[in-house]
């Protein structure tokens, strides 16, 4: 069978459990970062109780889910668009909202990019700074949107990943403001994908955020929630916005167990509480674990996964094919655009995986004081 050498997402446990002829359940997976408690224990009653249901289509116009998320949002459920992962909303906005060139801030997910390159449209890219820590480029985005154009092109739409993947780093809820601001000013539409938001602190800027015209953002119910399997995700924006995405969305695209999963763990509060306690914690240890491995650099992250450049001398891909040998999936970033060959993201998992992991990491990270 084929080897696909440098994947473009993280998360394929059936692949690799093939190559090591084992149950794919037994693959620890740090290349998708999903919460490592796992969905709350509502979700698993949820889906029990309603198995009478599997017998019919799934509510088209997801209702009660939306109705669950404008209340925990307080906004309109009209503004709320749910799909089949934050995936099928990115797939469908550039048509959509009929966005001929994005600009999009690398290093970053290549999803937005695949999405424009499917609608016939293009990308032009604005670079994070390697030696800044890849901090987002708020003033530099701010003034090429001002203009309307990155190297001498035009562009109609701007994506943000925030906090971003795969370097973990976000701005401020005022950042935000002022580039919805500008974006306003100029027709310009600006995607916020927030999949991975939750685990930041400025939580209140969805609402204040959606309520621009031009301005849609994206929420993921696959990460914190930890539903990958479910394929929930939901767009927020203004009503005629959320409209003009709902069109060019399938009928039934969101099952119906996604759609009880996620109004499960949306409503379990006790649950979310303790996933971000042990994220706050853990992530902290981890990532001070990794700063110690000879020659890691490892950036300060907003989100559930770290971003290391590793020792020079080592390759990013090299590393991820040997771990992967040994049952560990991590995220090569070295295809990622502006990373460099030695990047990675690790998810932060429970602690014994984590220590599993830097375990192997400290075998293979010989201490030669290189940097
Ligand atoms: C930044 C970002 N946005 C969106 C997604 C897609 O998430 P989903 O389709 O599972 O909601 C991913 C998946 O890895 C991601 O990393």
């Amino acid at each position: 069978m084929a080897h696909v050498k440098s994947p473009l997402h993280g998360g394929n446990i059936y692949d690799a459990a093939r190559a090591l002829d084992c149950d794919p359940g037994k693959i620890i997976d740090f290349s998708a970062s999903i919460n490592p408690l796992g969905p709350s224990p509502h979700v698993w009653r949820a889906i029990a109780s309603s198995r009478n249901l599997l017998g019919h289509y799934p509510d088209p116009d997801c209702r009660d889910l939306r109705r669950a998320l404008a209340t925990f949002w307080r906004m309109d459920p009209d503004q709320i668009v749910v799909g089949n992962g934050s995936t099928e909303l990115i797939d469908a906005l550039p048509r959509a909202l009929k966005i001929h060139r994005l600009l999009v801030v690398q290093p970053t997910f290549s999803e937005y990019a695949s999405a424009m390159g499917r609608s016939g449209g293009e990308t032009t890219a604005l670079y994070a700074e390697r030696t800044n820590h890849y901090a987002i480029p708020v003033d530099r985005l701010w003034r090429v949107m001002e203009t309307g154009r990155n190297e001498g092109r035009s562009f109609d739409g701007v994506v943000l990943c925030h906090p971003n993947s795969p370097t973990g780093q976000a701005c401020t809820a005022d950042d935000l403001i002022q580039l919805a601001k500008v974006a306003h000013r100029r027709g310009l539409w600006l995607i916020v994908d927030e999949s991975f938001a939750d685990y930041c602190s400025e939580k209140a800027v969805l609402p204040s955020l959606s309520s621009w015209p031009y301005v849609v953002v994206l929420r993921s119910m696959t990460k914190f929630y930890a539903l990958p399997g479910l394929r929930v995700g939901y767009a927020v924006s203004a009503r005629t916005t959320a409209e003009r995405l709902r069109r060019q969305l399938p009928p039934w695209s969101v099952s119906v167990m996604g759609q009880v999963a996620a109004l499960a763990a949306l409503n379990d509060k006790t649950h979310a509480r303790k996933s971000l306690k042990f994220m706050t914690q853990e992530r902290e240890r981890f990532r001070t674990r990794l700063a110690a491995l000879p020659g890691c650099t490892v950036l300060p992250t907003h989100a559930n996964y770290c971003f290391v450049e590793l020792p020079r001398g080592q390759h990013a891909r090299a590393l991820a094919e040997h771990l992967r040998g040994k049952g560990l999936l991590i995220r090569d970033c070295s295809s990622v655009p502006g990373a460099n060959s030695r990047s990675i993201r690790l998810a932060v998992r429970t602690r014994s995986e984590n220590d599993r992991l830097l375990r192997e990491l400290s075998r293979l990270l010989p201490d030669r004081g290189s940097r």
